[in-house]
């Protein structure tokens, strides 16, 4: 069996880390914080001197995927709304320029409203979550036009449960977090199927 590796940069408690397991890869984390309940390899770093340092030595080829959910704060409506968008620094663009250098298939995550590609945007209601959470992916290889199903945005959706509680965090399929971690991850079925997505992409370029 072909065992796949993912670099999971900006990995808070493992919402994206999940998928990318679920979908078979050997998953690698790494954050500025300690992560005590990240559920897997675990590097302690800042993401971009790290992903720097694995382009320099080579090592990035251990990854057959390098996600980033670089912080959102600084793009997200919400930060503008409470007044703080200047405290938190962007690393998205400098994330980008190493993504670009890295030489192997990336993933970018970020809010709608962040200035990525969406190549897609995946919001819980599509995989049958009683959630209405948009991302945005930006991917190396573009997007491909897949069939997904609607958003339902029905405004009933979720009636019990706000962002930072436990029932949101479950929702999510995010049940081993806690509610404050749970309030930065994304829904593990988002990185599964995107995961799946970067298998379909390195195989058909491989394929003759
Ligand atoms: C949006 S959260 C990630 C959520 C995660 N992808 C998930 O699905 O559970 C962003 C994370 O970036 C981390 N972070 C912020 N600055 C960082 C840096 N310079 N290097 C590494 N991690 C950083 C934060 O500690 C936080 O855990």
């Amino acid at each position: 069996m072909i065992r796949r590796r993912v670099l999971d940069l900006c990995c808070g408690a493992g919402g994206a880390g999940r998928g990318y397991a679920e979908a078979g890869y050997e998953v690698t984390g790494v954050d500025i914080r300690p992560q005590p309940n990240y559920p897997y390899r675990f590097v302690l770093a800042d993401a971009i001197g790290h992903l720097a340092d694995l382009i320099a030595t080579g090592g990035i080829e251990r990854y057959d995927l390098v996600h980033a959910s670089w912080p959102c704060q600084t793009f997200a409506r919400v930060t503008a709304w409470r007044g703080s968008r200047d405290s938190h620094p962007d690393l998205l663009t400098p994330g980008r320029e190493l993504l670009e250098r890295c030489g192997r298939p990336w993933v970018m995550e970020n809010v709608p409203e962040a200035p990525i590609r969406p190549d897609y945007l995946l919001c819980g209601s599509m995989f049958g979550l009683n959630i209405r959470r948009h991302r945005a992916f930006e991917t190396s290889w573009g997007g491909g036009g897949e069939l997904l199903p609607p958003c339902w945005h029905h405004p009933r959706i979720l009636p019990f449960a706000h962002k930072g509680e436990r029932a949101y965090a479950d929702a999510m399929g995010c049940t081993w977090m806690t509610n404050t971690e749970g309030r930065q991850a994304i829904p593990p079925v988002y990185t599964q199927w995107i995961g799946h997505r970067a298998i379909d992409h390195t195989t058909a370029v491989s394929t003759p």
